[in-house]
Order: C-alpha cells, then sequence, then structure tokens
C-alpha cells in the first residue's frame, strides 16, 4: 500500500515537471514545432483512388513510402474509397468535382473514362511541361500516351498496365485431375465439365459488383471478333446484333452454367478466394488478382496458381491503365506534381508494380523486379494486339458502361440472349 502511493507521487511530480519543462518551451520548442506542423499541413498531397486491403493497397502503401522518404515535409492524405474497378469512388469522385472539392489528384483509366469524361468536361490541367520536364515522352508506349491524351495534350500519368484478359486456376487442382489449361473454349467447356463431375465448381464469379461479369463477357467479345472489330463495338461501327456478338453472348450464357450458386453475394476478392481454397478451378479476372494471390494469400505462382490467357485471346491483350492527373482548382499544385513524378519514374513504377499485379507503364523499368508472371507479360505487352477494357472504363464513356453494367447483370439471371445484345444495340446509338 505504502509502495502504491509512493509511486502515484511519483508519477505526480514528474507530470507536473514535464508541464513545467513544456509551458518554457512553448515559446521556442514548441512553437516550432508547431510551425513545421503547420507547414506540413499546407503542403500536403490528397490521393483519391478505390485501393484499400486485401489485394488492392500494397502497391499504394510502397508508392507513398517512397514518396515520404524523398518528401519528407509533404503530408499525404489516402482518401481511398473501397470497391472493386471504382464502384463506389466513382460515384464520390464525381460529387466531390461537382462541388468544385477536387482531390490533389485520383485514380482514373486511360481512354474513355479520362478523355471523354474529365477532359471532355473541362476539369483536368495538361501535363505536357511535366512529360517534358522529366523527359517522359519516349518513356512509355506511345499507345498508353495516346490513351492519356486529347486534341494533342497529355493529361494523366499510367502507373501501370493491367491485363484484364487472363484465366487464373488453382494448379493443385488441376495436377490432381490430370487437366491441362484451356486456350479455345472447347478446351474450356471439356475441363468444366470434368470438374463438375468431380463436385469442384470450375468457375469462380463474385457479381455482387456487376463489373466481373462485364468483364468476363469482354474478353469473350474479344476472343470471338477479333481486335479489330472489338474495337468497332465502341464506336458504333460494329453493331451488337452481329451474329459474332450472338454467338459470344451464347458462350457466355454457357460458361455461366458452370459458376458458383452463391456469386451474386461474393465481390472479386471473394470468389478468388474460392479459388485459391481450390473449391473453384478457376476464375477470370485482371491481374490484380495476382496481387491479391501473392500478397494476402500467400500462394506462390506456378505453384499454387498458374495462369493462361482467357481462351481464345493468346498474343491479345486487353488493356486496363490505372493513371493519375492534375485537377483545376486544386491547392497544392507543386506537390502534386512532385507525387507525379515519383509515381511516373522507374523507381515508383518498379514499387508499386510488383505488388499491385500490374507491369510497369515504362518501357524502361527493371524486368528483374518482377515475378515470373510479371516477366511474361512485359514481354506479351510488346507484341501482342492491344484493346481497351469496356468494365473499366476505357473502351466507352460511362454513360454507356453504366447501362452495359445493368444488362449485364440481368442477363446473368435471366440467361436471355436477345434481350442482352438487343440492351446493348440500343445502348450503342449513344456512341455513333
Ligand atoms: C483497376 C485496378 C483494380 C481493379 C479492382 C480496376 O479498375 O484498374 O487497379 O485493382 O479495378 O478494383
Amino acid at each position: 500500500m505504502r509502495k502504491k502511493g509512493f509511486v502515484f507521487g511519483l508519477v505526480l511530480v514528474l507530470l507536473f515537471a514535464l508541464s513545467a519543462c513544456n509551458s518554457k518551451e512553448s515559446s521556442g520548442g514548441e512553437k516550432e514545432k508547431s510551425g513545421t506542423d503547420s507547414k506540413k499541413s499546407e503542403k500536403k498531397v490528397e490521393i483519391f483512388s478505390w485501393w484499400t486491403g486485401a489485394g488492392e493497397e500494397d502497391g499504394l502503401k510502397a508508392l507513398i513510402a517512397l514518396f515520404q522518404d524523398k518528401h519528407p515535409d509533404i503530408q499525404i492524405e489516402n482518401a481511398a474509397v473501397a470497391g472493386g474497378a471504382g464502384t463506389n469512388a466513382k460515384a464520390v469522385l464525381a460529387s466531390r468535382m461537382q462541388g468544385n472539392d477536387p482531390p490533389s489528384t485520383f485514380q482514373v483509366h486511360g481512354g474513355a473514362e479520362l478523355n471523354e469524361g474529365w477532359v471532355a468536361a473541362g476539369k483536368m490541367e495538361p501535363l505536357n511541361d511535366l512529360y517534358e520536364k522529366e523527359g517522359w515522352n519516349d518513356k512509355f508506349p506511345k499507345s498508353l500516351i495516346e490513351m492519356v491524351s486529347k486534341d494533342g495534350n497529355i493529361y494523366s500519368v499510367p502507373v501501370n498496365i493491367h491485363r484484364g484478359n487472363v484465366l487464373w486456376y488453382n494448379k493443385h487442382v488441376f495436377d490432381e485431375n490430370g487437366l491441362k489449361a484451356p486456350t479455345t473454349f472447347e478446351e474450356f467447356f471439356a475441363v468444366a465439365d470434368k470438374l463438375k463431375a468431380k463436385g469442384i465448381t470450375p468457375l469462380a464469379l463474385g457479381d455482387k459488383e456487376p463489373w466481373t461479369a462485364v468483364q468476363i463477357y469482354e474478353n469473350i467479345l474479344l476472343a470471338e471478333l477479333g481486335t479489330e472489330a472489338y474495337g468497332k463495338l465502341w464506336t458504333g461501327d460494329q453493331s451488337f446484333k452481329d451474329e459474332k456478338v450472338v454467338k459470344a453472348t451464347e458462350t457466355f450464357k454457357k460458361m455461366l452454367s458452370y459458376i458458383n450458386d452463391d456469386h451474386a453475394s461474393r465481390n472479386w476478392q471473394d470468389a478468388s478466394q474460392l479459388v485459391a481454397k481450390g473449391e473453384a478451378a478457376m476464375n477470370i479476372m485482371g491481374d490484380w488478382a495476382k496481387g491479391y494471390f501473392v500478397n494476402d494469400l500467400k500462394l506462390a505462382v506456378n505453384k499454387d496458381f498458374g495462369y493462361i490467357t482467357t481462351p481464345g485471346t493468346a498474343g491479345k491483350f486487353m488493356v486496363i491503365t490505372d493513371t493519375f492527373g492534375l485537377p483545376k482548382g486544386i491547392k497544392n499544385v507543386e506537390e502534386t506534381k512532385q507525387f507525379l513524378s515519383v509515381l511516373g519514374s522507374v523507381e515508383g513504377q518498379d514499387a508499386f508494380n510488383p505488388l499491385k499485379g500490374s507491369i510497369p507503364a515504362r518501357v524502361d523499368a527493371d524486368v528483374s523486379k518482377y515475378d515470373q508472371y510479371g516477366k511474361d507479360t512485359i514481354e506479351d505487352f510488346k507484341t501482342a494486339e492491344l484493346s481497351p477494357s469496356l468494365a473499366h472504363g476505357s473502351a466507352a464513356p460511362e454513360g454507356f458502361l453504366t447501362k452495359a453494367n445493368q444488362a449485364v447483370n440481368i442477363f446473368v439471371s435471366q440467361k436471355d440472349v436477345k434481350q442482352l445484345t438487343d440492351s446493348l444495340a440500343q445502348a450503342a446509338e449513344e456512341l455513333k
């Protein structure tokens, strides 16, 4: 008891001494500290994305750490909003932009989402000067710079290239059942039948957010139509009522008979988990799934899971590029440009992409930093035919994508081929 009282007394004395010390310093030390703080809070960059947790944020965190290392005086605010493919983030961003409260920089896909969206609305600053200053004009593939340009001006900096046409499979399940990764739809259905007979779900889907089903459908469209005709779908020069589109939609319908029953209550991570656990054998997903398998679920490439292009799409590359630009009217322009400089540097890209699952957007990144999947994909990108993804906003403006998401979502439950192609044909009227 006496001992306790003594300790309590000592603590009081110490607290008193400390507070006296603080008040003495308050004219010098304390002020300086708050001065630094307020300077730091003036120097702030708010990064808006949808990379939160499970397989999404590892790359972003590495990029932020690298930036803080180089610019300890600039505060970073990570304003990420959860939801795959920007399901929720895009709506939050739209209302902030409308209310003249833009984040310093935000995740936006190259292609229509950037150019027909924010640039056309007059909300973005050109970045030609930054590209000049950093010597970037020949450091990104020409095709990629085109995806972030409009009327001769460049509007954002690509941090990566994701591939959208990948079929991931559980290697243990495939090996145990003597299966080979399917390269055609015929092979896919043969493999799927064998798996089904064994009680294993052939294809995992999590379409709680409908974009995941749209992504499978666009993969099949690319396979059935080829790169050129697929591209014409988005300019209104290729009809959705064409027999090839009908055939693709029939294939999609057949694929849907091999998915997990609870698909509507799962998101893409939950669906990928089915494959990781061997409850399902395959899923078709962008290569952010690799980031998830490796970083979050601790699976090994080519040991626990394998990868192959979606049936019928060898030599084709569904491009999804995450880019960041400079919105008009933000406060910390210089600091934000500094962030963009790091994001566009070799160091920045090689910190981000090995974790994110994507390949670097730059042509001169350090290939040795990437695993076998990354190395293969970097090579493929050089020679493959490139196509923009609809599900991820590059192929067509947001208005069309919203309608496509709805139509495909209805299709997944009703499986009415004519209804889907008719709805898409009608929505495509606005693309002409
Ligand atoms: C983005 C990726 C992201 C994926 C899932 C895509 O739209 O480009 O960076 O990992 O959505 O959220």
